[in-house]
């Protein structure tokens, strides 16, 4: 993220004019994945990579947005007919919207933004993107809105303008970052907690399939419906079920009939998946990380075969951390393509990154991407 680069470009691209500079970071989760929608827990961090925009209202109705990455420049009004067509600035649009939904008198502004989380690799430059914007918004038109409320203008975004029926966990670890802490999060009663993450002689790290899967949203979305269709079966029999959050083997089991087989394995894999983040948690906290390391690669074989959000190169690069002794890996985020987010003792760490590197090149025919995490703060004024 370089604040230069994002002033001198609104200089150039809005005549001579400065505005606020503000940051949102994207986010790793060390576990505790697609529990968010089901009402369970994550364990997500902000990271030292995001987006950084620039604003300055303009007096009119009117936002004109330039995306310096893409050296696209785009206009659009502020009302619902006005969505634009391009697909980066529907995100800023559905936060103007949804901020103009509670009530924030948003008027038009002029606005240059850039990033450096890459994108469609499950580091959340999507829900970075949001946070920025709803930060800022709130902090320029006086909205008095608050931190959580912000988290939900961004998931907001994602379900009424972008298409994705996404958790809060993206947009909660962006607003609420805090650097040298993961956050555990209560995604039903929103009780969160910071817990400190410095593993003396452990690095985290991750590595960057380059895959990217065209139907992430859609599959998604599905697997949400899943998640909704045991719940529905499940309510019939224990009506006090609200989320997945409040069933467990036993009760799953009874309706093993009534549900689909794929519908059973999703449920199965969340149902475990909940309870190993708070096993995560109390492992941290004995700094028993061989402990959390396990639970690592447990989630990776539910996600890989209950949940089917993997893909043939994310196996391939945990079955490399696997074989060289690292801690604790997995597929990170949505899935289908993107991450693995690795937990590495230092001595082994330069061994398996080439052996990644290599082994990937070899099978696959390009390198996946390395990027070693610096867990930090989060949505932020920067000028
Ligand atoms: C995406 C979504 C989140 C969450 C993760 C999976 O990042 O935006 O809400 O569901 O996938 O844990």
């Amino acid at each position: 993220m370089d604040i230069e680069t994002v002033r001198n470009r609104f200089i150039k691209h809005f005549d001579g004019q400065t505005g606020s500079v503000y940051a949102s970071p994207g986010r790793i989760n060390l576990i505790g994945e697609h529990t968010d929608y089901n009402g369970g827990f994550v364990f997500p961090g902000a990271i030292d990579k995001g987006m950084i925009a620039e604003i300055k209202p303009n007096g009119t109705k009117k936002v004109l947005a330039y995306s310096i990455d893409l050296k696209d420049f785009v206009e659009f009004g502020l009302e619902e007919k006005d969505a634009p067509k391009a697909s980066w600035a529907k995100y800023i649009f559905g936060v103007c919207r949804e901020m103009i939904k509670r009530g924030v008198k948003v008027e038009g502004f002029n606005t240059a933004f850039s990033g450096d989380v890459p994108l469609g690799a499950g580091m959340s430059s999507s829900a970075a993107l949001e946070s920025t914007y709803a930060f800022a918004l709130n902090d320029l038109f006086n909205g008095n809105i608050d931190k959580f409320e912000l988290a939900k203008v961004g998931q907001a975004t994602e379900h009424n303008y972008v298409g994705v029926n996404c958790g809060i966990m993206d947009q909660f670890a962006s607003v609420f970052g805090k650097a040298g802490s993961l956050i555990r999060l209560d995604c039903r009663s929103l009780e969160y907690k910071y817990f400190p993450f410095n593993p003396k002689g452990y690095k985290l790290v991750l590595v960057d399939s380059v895959v990217k899967h065209e139907l992430a949203s859609s599959a998604y979305n599905k697997r949400r419906q899943s998640c909704e269709a045991v719940v529905a079966a499940l309510q019939k029999k224990h009506p006090h079920v609200e989320f997945l959050r409040d069933v467990d083997m036993k009760m799953l089991n009874e309706v093993k009939g009534e549900v689909s087989e794929e519908d059973f394995m999703r449920a199965e894999y969340v149902v475990e998946e909940i309870q190993r983040v708070l096993d995560v948690c109390d492992a941290l906290e004995k700094g028993d990380y061989e402990t959390v390391g396990k639970k690592m690669y447990e989630t990776h074989e539910g996600l890989s075969k209950l949940y089917e959000v993997s893909c043939v190169e994310l196996d391939f690069l945990n079955d490399i951390a696997k074989k060289d002794g690292v801690t604790g890996s997995r597929v990170m985020g949505g899935g289908f393509g993107g991450c693995t987010i690795n937990l590495v003792k230092d001595e082994l760490y330069d061994k398996f990154i080439a052996d990644a590197k290599e082994s990937y090149n070899t099978k696959f025919g390009r390198y996946p991407k390395i990027y070693d995490v610096v867990v930090s703060d989060g949505s932020r004024k920067l000028i």
